[in-house]
């Protein structure tokens, strides 16, 4: 009997637990502890999405393509008033406000996780109150909410930009300049991780591809709107551009004859 038991201990052994063991030795188990990377900021998933405010503008419309395009969730705050149709077309989020009210901007901004927000907000026909007022906002609500970056479109001539815009456009537009120059100086005290982008005239139609942000004051361009928009969209990760002032120049597009093409 107890050879019948020492048998059949031998077979349970040999068929059961040696094939187990056979492979526990061909994939051998993990180490206890997996060897230490270092985890940094930019290795992480960026949590969160991004937030446009001037959205329904030509430039805004550019930047929420890029950051479609590439998988971003996008959301933006826009007027009743405000044709979205192409931004609902692109499947972004909007939130309805008014950037010159605080509250508007807070609630927009609190409604999902963000990582960025960027404003393309313009004031037209010589009412410049948002590139100020609107901007500002905008600036103290992100802050305050702590959302960590913020990149913000100006233009050549604010700032210490302002020998490079030609003289007709600062003489006719010496107020557009001041607003566009509040807001960059308000931006570079609130402590968020910024990037202002200073573009040079917009123009419409197919990007070049080859605009670039430049740290060089004294350059001046045109630049297209799809070029642009691809530019503010690369800037938000490239800590390379944080904390400046930046020129958007196209060496394509120097000629005033660049308006025509
Ligand atoms: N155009 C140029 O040649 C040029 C040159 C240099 C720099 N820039 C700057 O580049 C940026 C974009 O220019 P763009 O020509 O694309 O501008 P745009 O077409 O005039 O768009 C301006 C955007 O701001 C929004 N906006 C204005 N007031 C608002 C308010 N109170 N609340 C919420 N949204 C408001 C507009 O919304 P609505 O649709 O509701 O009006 C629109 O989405 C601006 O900052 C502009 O100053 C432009």
């Amino acid at each position: 009997m107890a050879k019948m038991v020492h048998r059949l201990v031998l077979f349970f052994f040999t068929v059961l637990a040696l094939p187990t063991e056979a492979q526990e030795m061909e994939h051998p188990p993990p180490p206890k502890a997996a060897p230490r990377v270092a985890v940094t900021g930019m290795s992480l998933p960026a949590p969160g999405g991004i937030m446009i405010f001037g959205a329904t503008g030509g430039l805004g419309i550019e930047v929420a393509r890029a950051l479609v395009e590439q998988g971003t969730k996008v959301t933006a705050m826009v007027r009743p008033t405000s044709d979205a149709s192409a931004l609902v077309d692109m499947g972004v989020t909007l939130i309805e406000g008014d950037a010159l009210s605080l509250d508007d901007v807070t609630r927009a901004l609190s409604t999902s996780p963000l990582r960025a927000v960027i404003s393309a907000l313009g004031g037209r026909r010589g009412d410049y109150r948002v590139d100020i007022g609107g901007n500002k906002n905008v600036i103290d609500a992100t802050r305050q909410l702590g959302i960590p970056r913020l990149v913000l479109v100006t233009a050549i001539g604010a700032g210490h930009g302002g020998p490079a815009a030609p003289w007709y456009i600062k003489y006719f537009m010496k107020e557009y300049f001041q607003a566009k120059t509040a807001a960059e100086i308000t931006l570079q005290k609130s402590g968020l991780d910024y990037t202002i982008v200073r573009p040079g005239w917009l123009l419409n139609g197919e990007p070049t591809g080859t605009a670039k942000l430049s740290d060089a004051p004294e350059a001046f361009s045109w630049i297209t709107r799809a070029d642009l928009g691809r530019l503010i969209v690369s800037s938000i990760k490239d800590e390379a551009t944080y904390n400046k002032a930046l020129t958007a120049f196209d060496a394509e597009l120097t000629s005033i004859f660049s308006v025509f093409r």
